[in-house]
């Protein structure tokens, strides 16, 4: 491709209309497990997703978004992808420069640029921007009638670990409330960031109250040698009276209760509910948290969905735990037929142990690891001076 082509390129915010040509140039992208088909519109509606395409000759050849995250304040680049037979002459770089430009232009309150990468990613590429975290990656892959005998096995392993650590499924309010606790932004969140489903978020409430309305499934659990500090009060029967570490927080549940959900959003049961009985969060380590996301349909085939699961804590039993308590809510809502890639996201300590885990399940090698990337010496040009 020339530069005159190049120059003559146009980048222009997406619009419905370009669904069938991007989805031609997404073939195969990330061997099927994409996530853009079964999103694209939904997205397009989302104030905080800012869509390009670039058009070359009035066709689509490339595309790229943006994630406005943090009240804002940070933009997270996303699906970044170039049609096959135009890569390699600058295109991804046209366009990434484009949503600087843009983000400088029409979103002055931006002051931080995030990246989630791939471990395919060249040096090269990672070269550019300032490395802030990588977490391992592990990948399965479970055909629909297999998932009871595969949930079953990993049961049995973790029997032989010395069982489950009791987890519970937050409600929204104790999801707020347990971000309250610094020891859970510090203890648990690497560099203060909640990384779900490819996107990294900080504890800023507003990321929180996003997440609640996506049908994330959020568990918790305690590690069984931690010692309760907390005080015994008699506990409400109000679920927004929570108890966290030495406090006891009030926090209203209602507006999120209201939260809309996704087509497959899980609605946690089998698990027993911290307003219920005795809570993990009622003891002071940081214990360990998991969100799981809505299974979403891919274009790998018919009947695939594609499951993420997001890890945060570094014991190795806690980490199983969640992933089976995970994989048995995920089997809820998932369709009959077809069956399910799932990404495992967690401390790279804790890749061996996870993987053993995981033996007997077939591995869906894709990726292996998540890097989170900042976008070096990123300053916002005051408009005056533009
Ligand atoms: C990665 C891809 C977008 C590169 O497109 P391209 O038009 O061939 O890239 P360019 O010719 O502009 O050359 C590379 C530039 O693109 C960007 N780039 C290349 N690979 C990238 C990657 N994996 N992630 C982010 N940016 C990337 C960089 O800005 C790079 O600039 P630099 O050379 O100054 O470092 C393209 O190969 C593609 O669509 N791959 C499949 C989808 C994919 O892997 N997307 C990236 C993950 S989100």
């Amino acid at each position: 491709m020339s530069e005159k082509t190049l120059s003559s390129m146009k980048i222009i915010p997406a619009t419905a209309s370009d669904y069938n040509e991007l989805m031609s140039i997404s073939k195969g992208i990330y061997r099927g497990v994409d996530p853009l088909p079964f999103r694209y519109h939904e997205w397009l509606a989302d104030p905080q997703r800012k869509m390009f395409v670039a058009k070359s000759e009035g066709k689509v050849v490339g595309f790229l978004l943006f994630v406005l995250v943090d009240g804002g304040r940070t933009a997270v680049s996303d699906s970044l992808r170039v049609a096959p037979w135009m890569r390699g002459h600058g295109i991804a770089r046209a366009m990434q420069q484009f949503c600087l430009d843009n983000l400088r232009s029409n979103h002055p309150e931006v002051s931080r640029i995030l990246f989630v990468e791939a471990s395919e990613t060249p040096q090269r590429e990672l070269t550019q921007y300032q490395h802030i975290h990588s977490k391992a990656i592990i990948s399965i892959s479970i055909p629909y009638e297999q998932m009871e005998e595969k949930i079953k096995l990993l049961e049995g392993r973790l029997e032989g670990v010395g069982g489950r650590r009791p987890v519970v499924a937050l409600s929204p309010s104790e999801v707020l409330c347990l971000f309250e606790d610094p020891c859970t932004t510090e203890g648990l969140l690497p560099k203060g960031l909640l990384i779900h489903s490819w996107i990294p978020y900080s504890t800023h409430r507003s990321n929180l109250e996003m997440l609640l309305k996506r049908g994330v499934v959020w568990f918790y659990s305690q590690h069984s040698d931690s010692v309760s500090e907390c005080v015994t009060s008699p506990r409400s029967s109000d679920a927004s009276e929570i108890c966290i570490g030495t406090n006891i927080t009030k926090s209203s549940t209602s507006d999120y209760f209201t939260a809309q959900q996704e087509p497959f959003a899980p609605n946690p049961v089998p698990l027993p509910h911290s307003s219920s009985q005795p809570s993990p969060l009622a003891r002071t380590s940081c214990g360990f948290l998991s969100l799981g996301c809505s299974p979403f349909p891919v274009p790998l085939g018919q009947g695939i969905y594609c499951f993420d699961i997001d890890l945060f804590g570094t014991d190795p039993v806690s980490a199983q735990t969640h992933v089976l308590h995970q994989l048995i809510e995920m089997q809820r809502v998932l369709p009959a037929g077809g069956g399910v890639v799932c990404y495992l996201f967690a401390e790279k300590s804790l890749r061996a142990e996870l993987t053993q885990f995981c033996q007997g399940l077939e591995p869906f090698y894709e990726v292996t690891e998540q890097h989170v990337l900042e976008t070096e010496s990123y300053t916002v040009i005051p408009k005056s001076l533009m």
